[in-house]
């Protein structure tokens, strides 16, 4: 995780850094630090905290004036968050800077070498190692900072987004990238580096995104240079128009990310599925599919790959997959199938599912599932990020920019793109009759509606939160296709507020957590009409004996439920295969006003980030 930011051209570059690592914050928030160069020297000044407890404490220490530097916003890996470990480290003599984002794996051995040579260390990162690393291997070979950086690499096990900078030319950055994201924005004779386009799409749309294994000399005045680490071969530099613009990353009004993004899902998806969703045609129209259709149809089953927020997505497609195509689904956490050697052959479909696209274990398990002869098709929000590049084929979520670390619109909009294609394979596998499939595409289309419906909860479920923000645990229940909203409910109330929280299938509640039921204990039963009602009805009841305090997530116009629950939430009604996109609307917004309401950090959660790019 982490976020970097660098610029160097003819602007002062401090104010660029700043505002860049603040949209970078989701990346990672327990320290920060800025490295400027003002024309005889480098200034330094970082700090545990936020971007803001940087911005206090900088101008007080340093001067801020400029036009190259580098900033780092952290998430510590290696070393507890403090002012020492933050980010930018320099070399021992003073001469070289670095930001990093990534884990260098194989810093003992490398450090203990440097000891013996006599480097002294002050912080415990691994980022100090890799600085010294460069410098020795520059003096001792009098080399160019480009070729040191270079050398270093090929020494290094892990995982990298780097820049760094030398005081003696101080015309240039160098950067590289192995696992961690890094784009290098092109402007007018001026050049920013970050972990996404964020900090610098207000000064340019045209950007660089290195592959791995890349490494770039930005120097003041030229064009980029891009390298193989590897093997030093040059790399002709692919410029790509960036998609996303300023009004997408700021709050438009609203409190917090996490609202506005939950407030955008009906417009997300309707972007989802505009150009794909043909209702009038009957069609389903998606590239990646119609290119890849044998594979899908030839498979002996799907094997869906993911982590957090997008592994529940993963489980819904599931019962979408399973009901609608008759195609065997597994959904698997990345971080389990990449290590358990699984059984994945050349007729499987790897579904790798992600938000932000860079998620390690899902790219490892996606590298695994390659290797293994399987086609690999990615889902993922952010376009052009390294999970769309390493997967077969894919599709786009369009959600657009989703910067609150509790995932929202990005929840549904997956949901909405494995709808997608579960209903384009059940029509090209002719397991669903074509009155059926209508159906389904013209309910799919009115989901932006209801979705809109849906959040017009948001005061009840409000008044619902001032009730029971102080409980000390939440059980959340479904069943089939909403068993997979209890745990991302759950989910989502353990990520912004810090209540503990446990999603479970309700006829599994008797297995177990019946025995935590009474009458302090708040119980999320999503029961809306389509799908087990009577089941779960029986569910309620069983709860309702021992005391337990039901909040219903129910179908508009229900009395049955509404008898027995002590609130309910009303959703408008839908089939059973898409309830998921409207009954997860309440489940985000209880979440996010109990962690209003509690003070809490709600884009920020601790220890969380939004993008988890170590193991
Ligand atoms: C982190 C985020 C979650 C997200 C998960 C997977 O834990 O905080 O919100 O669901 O990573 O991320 P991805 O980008 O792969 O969907």
């Amino acid at each position: 995780m982490c976020g970097i930011v660098g610029y160097i051209g003819h602007r002062e570059a401090y104010p660029i850094i700043l505002k860049g690592l603040k949209r970078l914050e989701y990346r990672g928030y327990d320290s920060a630090g800025i490295a400027l160069f003002d024309g005889n020297d480098i200034k330094l000044c970082k700090t545990k905290g936020k971007v803001d407890d940087l911005e206090k404490k900088i101008t007080k220490e340093i001067s801020t004036t400029g036009s190259l530097g580098i900033g780092h916003t952290r998430w510590a890996t290696h070393g507890v968050p403090n002012d020492v470990n933050s980010h930018p480290h320099y070399s021992n003599s003073g001469n070289l800077v670095i930001i990093h984002n990534g884990i260098i794996e194989n810093y003992e051995p490398l450090k203990k070498e440097l000891l013996k040579r006599g480097y002294k260390f002050t912080s415990d990162t691994d980022t100090e190692v890799l600085v010294n690393l460069i410098e020795d291997i520059k003096d001792n070979e009098n080399i160019k900072l480009g070729k040191a950086v270079q050398i270093a690499l090929n020494q290094v096990v892990g995982a990298y987004a780097i820049a760094v900078f030398d005081k003696n030319k101080p015309n240039e950055i160098v950067v590289a990238r192995l696992g961690s994201p890094l784009a290098i924005g092109i402007g007018d004779d001026e050049f920013f580096i970050a972990s996404d386009a964020s900090p610098f799409i207000e000064y340019t749309n045209n950007a660089i995104y290195l592959e791995d294994e890349e490494m770039a000399i930005v120097r003041r005045h030229k064009e980029v240079n891009i390298r193989k680490i590897k093997d030093d071969s040059l790399v002709n530099p692919y410029v790509q128009e960036l998609q996303i613009n300023l009004e997408q990353i700021e709050k438009g009004g609203y409190d917090h990310f996490m609202l506005k993004e939950i407030y955008e899902q009906p417009h997300a998806i309707k972007d989802t599925y505009r150009g794909r969703l043909l209702t009038d045609k009957a069609i389903i129209k998606m590239a990646g599919i119609e290119d890849n259709m044998k594979k899908f149809l030839n498979a002996n089953r799907i094997v869906v790959v993911a982590c957090g927020t997008s592994w529940h997505a993963g489980l819904v497609s599931e019962y979408i997959f399973e009901d609608l195509a008759r195609i065997p689904v597994e959904v698997e956490y990345a971080s389990e199938f990449r290590y358990r050697n699984p059984v994945i052959t050349e007729n499987d479909v790897v579904i790798a599912i992600s938000q932000s696209g860079e998620t390690a274990d899902t790219l490892a398990a996606i590298k695994l599932a390659k290797s293994k002869g399987a086609f690999v098709f990615g889902v993922c929000n952010v376009v052009g990020s390294s999970i769309a590049r390493e997967t077969d084929a894919g599709a786009y979520t369009h959600a657009g920019p989703e910067i609150g670390v509790a995932s929202t619109k990005a929840f549904t909009t997956q949901i909405t793109v494995l709808t997608l294609i579960a209903l384009r394979l059940a029509r090209a596998k002719g397991t669903i009759s074509s009155s059926d499939y209508r159906h389904h595409l013209l309910e799919l289309e009115m989901i932006p509606d209801k979705v809109a419906k849906a959040l017009k909860s948001d005061e009840k479920v409000k008044e619902i939160a001032n009730i029971y923000k102080d409980a000390k645990n939440f059980l959340y229940l479904g069943r089939g296709y909403n068993f997979p909203v209890a745990l991302e409910g759950a989910l989502k109330l353990k990520e912004i507020s810090y209540i503990h929280a446990e999603g479970y299938p309700a006829a599994e509640m008797k297995h177990g957590p019946i025995a935590l039921i009474d009458e302090n204990m708040p119980i999320v039963v999503i029961a809306t009409k389509k799908g087990h009602y009577d089941k779960i009805v029986s569910n309620i009841q069983e709860i309702k004996s021992r005391k337990g305090i039901i909040i219903g997530i129910v179908t508009k116009g229900d009395t049955m439920v509404k008898a027995l629950a002590d609130h309910v939430i009303e959703v408008p009604e839908t089939m059973e295969s898409l309830s998921p996109l409207v009954t997860t609307i309440p489940l985000q917004l209880l979440s996010y006003h109990i962690a209003v309401m509690l003070n809490k950090n709600v884009d920020q959660p601790r220890n969380l980030a939004k993008s988890v790019t170590v193991e």
